[in-house]
């Protein structure tokens, strides 16, 4: 029998996720890379494509940067899938996946929360994972009134999820307080009558659990108008390679800008897409255009050839749109 209010609560209400369905640290790690920086609606299908591609860890291994990027095509920060595949070549060269901490967070994109996660998860071992979801929940219910940018009140929060932690079933308390942010102690709106730590919140007792957790320090946002052009022939669209040596999105394919472009005529106007990358906000015009003579640098892509090569997001958000046609012609991703 379950005596436990919270564990009781998770087993009844959890999602049923498919990474849950496992306790292999591979496909465990694989969904917390994703859930870095990705919601769990929008990581669902690129992981059961992953993992259909690389379904093991050598797979991954194995397989060429440009394809790894080509599937991680949309999700964004694609310097999770360089870092997976870097400790992908890690983990084989070294006979296996790491089965304690602190070699799990050697790995490269593994941080605190990473690593804890995995840890707990995939070999029961007794780490507190605290993502944004989790601080929140710890916040309320300690009713912790300091800022949590702040490195002191994070750390209180950490050495108080070390004090709550289930040492039994670290995995099932940690994934109990992410699913508990996730679906009821949610950021504007806590569903507390749901809540199964609500007789102990302190933060609700006090009354100011929507005021918190408090977060001083607002993003400074930069907003950035571009237009990218749509330029066809026949079946073949013109998109450019980026650098190599770029520093951001190196080897990824994109609409062109019309300023790099300056001989395009522009046609009518397909679409308007916001794109927000760390703190920079895009809003994208997408503009049919036609070009007499094609400048070098350039390439004609077959529409076909748009889902297996790596093209940035807000170019795939931008082909995708319904005014592009067809409109599936990058994959519905
Ligand atoms: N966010 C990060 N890791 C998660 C997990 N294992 N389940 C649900 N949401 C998460």
């Amino acid at each position: 029998m379950v005596a436990l209010p919270w564990l009781r609560w998770y087993k009844r209400e959890r999602r049923e996720l498919p990474w849950r369905k496992t306790k292999d640290p591979y496909p465990i790690w694989i969904s917390e890379i994703m859930l870095q920086q990705t919601r769990v609606a929008a990581a669902i299908p690129y992981y059961e494509r992953f993992l259909e591609r690389f379904p093991n860890v050598e797979a991954l291994a194995a397989a060429a940067e440009e394809e790894v990027l080509a599937q991680w095509s949309g999700l964004g920060y694609y310097s999770r899938a360089r870092n997976l595949l870097r400790a992908a070549r890690l983990i084989v060269q070294s006979g296996g996946f790491p089965r304690d901490y602190d070699s799990i967070r050697t790995l490269p994109g593994v941080g605190d929360y990473t690593a804890a996660a995995i840890a707990s998860i995939a070999f029961g071992l007794p780490r507190a994972a605290l993502d944004g979801n989790v601080i929140r929940v710890l916040a309320r219910l300690l009713d912790e009134r300091g800022d949590i940018g702040s490195a002191k009140t994070r750390k209180r929060l950490a050495q108080a999820a070390e004090r709550l932690l289930d040492r039994k079933r670290p995995g099932e308390f940690n994934q109990a307080l992410m699913e508990l942010g996730a679906t009821i102690c949610l950021p504007r709106e806590p569903q507390c009558p749901r809540c199964p730590f609500a007789a102990m919140c302190q933060a609700r007792r006090s009354g100011v659990e929507r005021q918190l957790p408090v977060k001083r320090r607002a993003v400074q946002w930069v907003r950035v108008a571009k237009t990218l052009l749509v330029i066809r022939k026949g079946d073949r669209i013109l998109l450019r390679q980026r650098d190599a040596a770029s520093s951001q999105m190196a080897g990824f394919w994109e609409l062109p800008e019309a300023e790099l472009l300056p001989r395009a005529v522009l046609g009518e106007r397909l679409a308007t897409v916001a794109h927000t990358i760390t703190n920079h906000r895009y809003r994208l015009s997408i503009v049919s255009a036609t070009l007499r003579r094609v400048p070098r640098g350039f390439s004609w892509i077959e529409k076909e050839e748009l889902s297996r090569i790596p093209l940035s997001t807000a170019s795939r958000k931008a082909l995708a749109s319904p005014h592009f046609s067809p409109a599936t012609c990058c994959g519905a991703r």
